[in-house]
């Protein structure tokens, strides 16, 4: 079947604004939003196809699971064509979300008290994986270089002690939209081995990387380094299926494949529903052309944000995203008298993610998602500017 091309301009508020999802649900309805890490493109056609079908047929059965799902084989076969990562597919395990696998690989790779690395700022659930399991956080903050956000490895070293576990690590980054370089991972597989550290590597964002900057996956370092690393992946960012909860987490060995399992056997994990399953592998397997469409319209509008900035707002400091649809934005040289994301919601009605989520000491920064038509970012970028002209 033919393929409409998306389109990505002239979307309507008022349509949007009719969502029940988060982003356009949680402020009231004169507010922007430009928050929460949502799309607001039309869905892919091959996915509003199977997902039509099975509402069509009736067909909202148990999925499969535990027999074969197909969805492991997509993505394989997807890593394979996009990043030349061959992987077997008995070593991927279904899980309802990428958020989900991490908490379960902190369980399953540490025990209580024991250290998590995590580099702020990061998207919030890092940190409440931590909290919330009883590990020790292992903060180390990345730094802001001429070429944008690094990993500081001087602290690392110093961060790490023989009580530490697990390494996190959230390639493409958000909500820095770093993708870091080959040397940068290298050195990191580096210091993991040598500190015998478990790798938890977010790659969600994997799909959505500019022009010059290619996404690595961490597992295709070195046998040694995939033998250490649990990659967790998922259809719903880069297709904005979220709602659709299906998620997979890839094992480098078949050691931490059972120490995840052992502890949490497939029911305790929820199994994943027949929607996002179908969606998934629609995503993964017939929906490029709709995913290229989309980096390409994301990149014109990430360079509509830098220049916006520099042109309008120069006084907010950002590294233009290598990655992602999101951009992190140093307001501290506003001064405001609150926090900026209180002062952008108050004086301009534009919903941007609050800094202080992202670790601690990074209250003077927000975060906009900037994944819409043209025209709503030009509103979101106006309604910003008039709020610091007040
Ligand atoms: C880095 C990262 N990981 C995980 C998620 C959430 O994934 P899931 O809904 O599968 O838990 C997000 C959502 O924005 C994200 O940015």
């Amino acid at each position: 079947m033919r393929t409409r091309p998306a389109k990505l301009d002239g979307l309507q508020i008022e349509v949007l604004a009719s969502r029940k999802s988060e982003k356009w649900h949680s402020y009231p309805p004169d507010v922007l939003p430009a928050w929460v890490a949502e799309m607001d493109f039309p869905l892919a056609e091959p996915i509003q196809r199977v997902l039509q079908r099975a509402v069509d047929h009736w067909d909202l059965g148990y999925p499969v699971e535990p027999r074969d799902t197909g969805l492991c084989e997509a993505f394989a076969q997807r890593m394979s064509d996009r990043f030349d990562w061959r992987i077997d597919p008995r070593r991927v395990e279904i899980i309802t979300e990428v958020v989900q696998g991490l908490y379960i690989a902190l369980e399953a790779y540490s025990r209580r008290g024991e250290g998590v690395v995590v580099q702020t700022p990061i998207y919030p659930p890092f940190l409440s994986a931590v909290a919330d399991t009883d590990r020790q956080l292992v903060e180390n903050r990345l730094v802001s270089g001429p070429q944008g956000w690094e990993i500081d490895f001087d602290a690392l070293h110093s961060a790490v002690d023989d009580a530490t576990r697990v390494l996190t690590l959230c390639n493409p980054h958000n909500p820095c939209g770093r993708v870091y370089t080959r040397p940068e991972l290298e050195r990191l597989a580096e210091f993991a081995l040598a500190n015998d550290l478990v790798v938890v590597s977010d790659e969600i964002h994997c799909d959505l990387v500019y022009e010059q900057h290619g996404h690595i996956p961490f597992a295709t370092l070195s046998p040694q380094v995939e033998a250490q690393t649990v990659t967790l992946n998922s259809a719903s960012k880069s297709f904005n299926i979220a709602g659709l909860r299906c998620a997979v987490a890839h094992f480098g060995s078949a050691d931490l494949q059972r120490r995840f399992t052992d502890r949490f056997p497939r029911h305790i994990r929820g199994g994943m529903g027949i929607l996002g399953l179908y969606a998934s592998i629609a995503a993964w397997r017939e929906s490029q052309a709709w995913l290229d469409a989309v980096a390409q319209h994301l990149e014109a509008n990430r360079n509509a944000v830098v220049d916006t900035l520099a042109r309008r707002m120069p006084a907010i400091h950002c590294h233009e995203p290598e990655g992602t649809y999101l951009a992190w934005l140093d307001c501290s040289r506003l001064e405001l008298p609150t926090s900026p994301a209180a002062h952008f919601l108050e004086h301009g009605r534009v919903a941007l993610s609050d800094g202080r989520h992202f670790g601690n000491g990074w209250e003077k920064y927000v975060r906009l998602n900037f994944a819409t038509s043209s025209e709503i970012l030009e509103q979101v970028l106006q309604r910003m500017t008039d709020a610091l002209n007040r």
